[in-house]
């Protein structure tokens, strides 16, 4: 009985998570996306004063559902809280307890403090209250864009250089506008008659925004004017570029976990030493594709082949289709031959491939001939067996 329990709340867990790729995960997300929308376009709609009579009764209906749907998520996640990898090794009610406190738990939390409110009735669903407390579910969207964690570990990751760019602003900002008190006090006693009035003008100058409510009028503030511009577009590129690599490195990082986790459901990978896979790794792609999905067309030109790690393709030939599962790979002959691919592919079910492009197979013939020789075997097995099945021409 607690093992059905289990094996239930394993179940769920799983279709909760943003990065579970099943059909039933899918649809959970755009449930979700679907519910949130209603939700934060019913809040933002009923800050309007007038509106016709049935919006004005329907959308505290539409709130009070939707806070109702995230008081059940909430519940739901509490109790599947001891399934995540993270909290394994704790009691179940240190784990619940654990992701109550994370970032996600209190967000949740938050986005059903108006279920709380509205239905005990300590808040009418249609007062301002209601929308303050509501515009809240606009943090749930995080939950979808799996990039702010990403964004938070870059920015954690590229401390130490952000910091130091952030020096480098403060300096330029404090030298800006005590240069334009030294200049401008005189003129414009009320805007730069002390450095913290300056600090002002230094701010919107220094970030390019430049709103024009305060401009220096003596030659010399102008010159101080327009090396704070161009240290302020400097400054935001250094700041720009740091972030943009961090992202870029975060996410080559976390490609190479997904297909580390791919590469070792494929034998052919799984044979060779360590060494040789990390190798490999970098060289895979992971792509996920649902049923009936046409992977590759028959006479197409051919840039990639593709390892199966999950699922099954059919490949379409003319005289029985034949079905690649786990572990199997296609598209070789495209590699090889230097010819358009020899038949379509199609996808069975959700299948996930490793993509391995055409530059990255010809580099790695030269370091892993074993597997580059297993590769051609095949094909030629492939290619035998098609010309023997190949329908005879008519005489
Ligand atoms: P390619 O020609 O690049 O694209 C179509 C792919 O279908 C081909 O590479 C092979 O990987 C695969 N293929 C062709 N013939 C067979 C076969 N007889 N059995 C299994 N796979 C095949």
């Amino acid at each position: 009985m607690a093992a059905t329990a289990s094996t239930t709340r394993s179940r769920v867990y799983a279709i909760l998570r943003h990065s579970d790729n099943s059909s039933s995960g899918r649809r959970w997300r755009a449930f979700h996306l679907l519910v949130l929308g209603a939700g934060l376009f019913a809040v933002a709609l009923s800050s309007i004063d007038k509106l016709p009579y049935l919006l004005d009764r329907g959308l505290p209906t539409v709130i009070v559902v939707v806070a109702a749907i995230f008081l059940a998520e909430y519940v739901i996640r509490v109790w599947v809280a001891p399934e995540a990898p993270r909290f394994a090794g704790h009691s179940e009610g240190i784990a619940r307890l654990r992701w109550v406190l994370s970032a996600n738990g209190l967000i949740g939390l938050l986005a059903v403090v108006p279920a709380f409110a509205i239905t005990t009735g300590s808040v009418s669903a249609d007062s301002d209250y209601a929308a303050v407390f509501c515009i809240l579910w606009v943090l749930k969207l995080g939950e979808h864009a799996p990039a702010m964690s990403t964004l938070a570990r870059v920015i954690s990751n590229e401390r130490a250089t952000l910091a130091s760019v952030l020096i480098i602003f403060i300096v330029v900002l404090v030298m800006a506008a005590t240069s334009a008190h030294i200049f401008e006090r005189s003129q414009q006693p009320e805007q730069f008659g002390n450095v913290p009035a300056a600090l002002w003008w230094a701010v919107v100058t220094l970030t390019t925004t430049g709103y024009g409510d305060v401009v220096p009028h003596t030659v010399g503030g102008k010159m101080i004017g327009s090396v704070v511009m161009v240290s302020g577009i400097m400054v935001l590129a250094l700041m720009t570029g740091i972030l943009a690599t961090g992202f870029a490195e975060e996410e080559r990082r976390r490609e190479y976990l997904r297909v580390w986790d791919q590469v070792t459901k494929v034998p052919m990978f799984t044979e060779l030493g360590t060494v040789t896979l990390s190798e490999i790794v970098g060289k895979l792609r992971v792509r996920h594709y649902p049923p009936r999905i046409v992977v590759v067309r028959r006479d197409e030109p051919g840039d990639s082949m593709f390892f199966i790690s999950e699922g099954e393709v059919e490949v379409r030939l003319p005289r029985a289709p034949v079905r690649l599962g786990q572990g199997g790979f296609f598209g070789e002959m495209a590699l090889l031959d230097r010819l358009p691919r020899s038949a379509t592919i199609v996808t069975t079910q959700p299948t996930t491939l490793l993509v391995l492009y055409a530059s990255d197979f010809y580099e790695i013939a030269s370091h892993i001939p074993s597997l580059v020789a297993a590769v051609e075997k095949e094909a030629r097995r492939r290619r035998t067996e098609n010309e023997s099945n190949a329908p005879k021409p008519a005489r």
